[in-house]
Parts: C-alpha cells; sequence; structure tokens
C-alpha cells in the first residue's frame, strides 16, 4: 500500500470510529462534520430512511441510527434461509443482524470492519437483538479472514467505494464467494462520464463520493476478477452525476481454486 493510500484508510478508519462514537454516545446518528456516508441535511439519500419500517422496527435503535449505508443490501441479494452471509463494512451490523434474522438458525451471517469502536457497537447491537448466528470480524475488506469458497451471499453498503484498492476487494470477493455464489451490494457509484476529477470535486473520500467507480469500471473490476451477469443500476441520485445504486454478480459454478489466494490466512477474528 502506497503511503497515500494508508492515509486514506487511516483518515476513513477515524470519521468512522467517530462516527460509532456518536451514536454511542445516545443521541447520535451524527458524524461530527457530516463527512460520513450520512452527511447531515441530506435525508433519504442515506442511512436508515432507506430501510422500510418494519425493519428498522425489529432492530434495536442503535442498530439502526447507525446505518451509514446508501442504500439495503439484504434486499437486492434476496437471502435464503440457510445461507452463509459475509457484509463487508458492517459498520454499527444493521445489515448483519438484518440477514441473520433472514437466514434463520441454519445459516450464519458475518460482518468485517476495520474500526474498533464499529465492531464494538456492532457487538451492543447484536446483544440487544439477542441474535445468536451473526459474528463480527476484523480485518481489511482487501484481505477477508475466510476460507476460499466458504460464502453463498456477499453484501456491503457503501463501503467498497472507500478502498484504495478495489481490484483487490473484488478479486476478495470471487474467492470468498463459494461457486454459483452472488453479490448484492449497495454503493455510490459515478456515470461514465465524470473523471475521477470530477468525482473528488463533488465530495470527499471519507463522504464515499471521490472515490466512487463509474459503471463501466464497477463492472469491468467485477468480471476481471472472474465474476459474471453484472448488473450495476443506479437507484437514487446523490450528487451531479453519482447515484446510490445495487450491484449484482454471481461466481460461475466453474470458477474455484484458479482464482489468486489473497489473504487467505490474514487478519483476526474478533468477536
Ligand atoms: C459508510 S460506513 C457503512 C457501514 C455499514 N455498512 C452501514 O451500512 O451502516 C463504512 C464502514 O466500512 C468500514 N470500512 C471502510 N473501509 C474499510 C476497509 N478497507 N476494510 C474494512 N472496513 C472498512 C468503516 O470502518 C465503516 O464501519
Amino acid at each position: 500500500m502506497t503511503e497515500d493510500s494508508e492515509q486514506v484508510r487511516a483518515h476513513v478508519r477515524r470519521r468512522y470510529a467517530e462516527a460509532a462514537l456518536a451514536v454511542s454516545a445516545a443521541d447520535g446518528g451524527s458524524c461530527g462534520s457530516g463527512s460520513c456516508c450520512a452527511p447531515t441535511g441530506e435525508d433519504g439519500l442515506f442511512g436508515e430512511a432507506l430501510y422500510d419500517p418494519e425493519q428498522r422496527a425489529a432492530l434495536p435503535g442503535a442498530a439502526a441510527t447507525a446505518s451509514l449505508g446508501c442504500g439495503n443490501p439484504t434486499a437486492v441479494a434476496e437471502l435464503r434461509e440457510g445461507e452463509t452471509v459475509l457484509d463487508l463494512g458492517s459498520g454499527g451490523g444493521i445489515d448483519v443482524l438484518l440477514s441473520a434474522r433472514r437466514v434463520g438458525p441454519t445459516g450464519v451471517a458475518y460482518g468485517l470492519d476495520m474500526t474498533e469502536e464499529m465492531l464494538a457497537l456492532a457487538q451492543r447491537n447484536k446483544a440487544e437483538a439477542g441474535v445468536t448466528n451473526a459474528h463480527f470480524l476484523r480485518g481489511q475488506i482487501e484481505d477477508v479472514p475466510l476460507p476460499a469458497d466458504s460464502v453463498d451471499v456477499v453484501i456491503s453498503n457503501c463501503v467498497i467505494n472507500l478502498s484504495t484498492d478495489k481490484a483487490r476487494v473484488l478479486a476478495e470477493i470471487a474467492r470468498v464467494l463459494k461457486p454459483g455464489g452472488r453479490v448484492g451490494v449497495s454503493d455510490v457509484v459515478a456515470e461514465d462520464r465524470l473523471s475521477p476529477g470530477e468525482r473528488a470535486e463533488r465530495g470527499n473520500w471519507v463522504g464515499c463520493i471521490a472515490g466512487a467507480l463509474s459503471v463501466s469500471e464497477y463492472a469491468a473490476g467485477l468480471e476481471a476478477a472472474g465474476l459474471t451477469d453484472v448488473e450495476v443500476t443506479f437507484t437514487h441520485e446523490v450528487a451531479d452525476g453519482l447515484h446510490g445504486a445495487t450491484v449484482r454478480a454471481r461466481k460461475p459454478e466453474s470458477l474455484r481454486r484458479e482464482l489468486p489466494l489473497v489473504g487467505a490466512t490474514a487478519a483476526g477474528a474478533c468477536c
């Protein structure tokens, strides 16, 4: 990782630690300066408003309040009973807890996050929700601490745009998915017309804007990782030329061990 990438990652971690602490301080949901994925004053574009009231009611208040996503990946992924789900950048745990409920006692939901404060918040939300088939892991989405071919569905909510090595994240998704497994992600995605410079003009990195991939870049990245049936669909505009979007893809039945083993053994389980 270059020094610049390390600085971006440290900045991202700091901002989301602040966001977690703000929620933990009870009346939060605010991200301090408003520079996380739920900018103040943009109601309905980010966060808990993107979940239906029934889903929100089924969770502890802090899990919903801590939602900093740009969609509802549990709806995108159409989860089924007994499945194993992995949420990349699980934050306060809202999508992990909803997934755990959806897959039921024969399934399991993992959340992966690099920020201690978010993991602590997610653990508290899990305990409050009384969910037992959810597990939160500490680590990087560029280096997933799960074995190859072990997950039915990878979800993520407004996190891949934050990575400084998206090719590696997409390769990790392809590695951990079982053959035939699928991707159901919400993310901020740019129209192809926007250059990286124009994306940066519209928002910063930790606000999920500057690091957004374009539609073509996302599709090409997923295909380069070996995934097929790629669909990127805009759902709502969050800035000029930048949209909340759903991203779907599938790992072919035939894509087995020829993929590179990136990070198969890295990072420790937290809880
Ligand atoms: C915008 S928040 C989204 C949280 C959650 N998905 C939600 O919808 O509320 C981004 C989360 O991703 C985590 N994150 C960002 N970059 C990461 C990385 N490279 N590896 C692991 N976690 C990361 C942050 O710590 C933060 O909790």
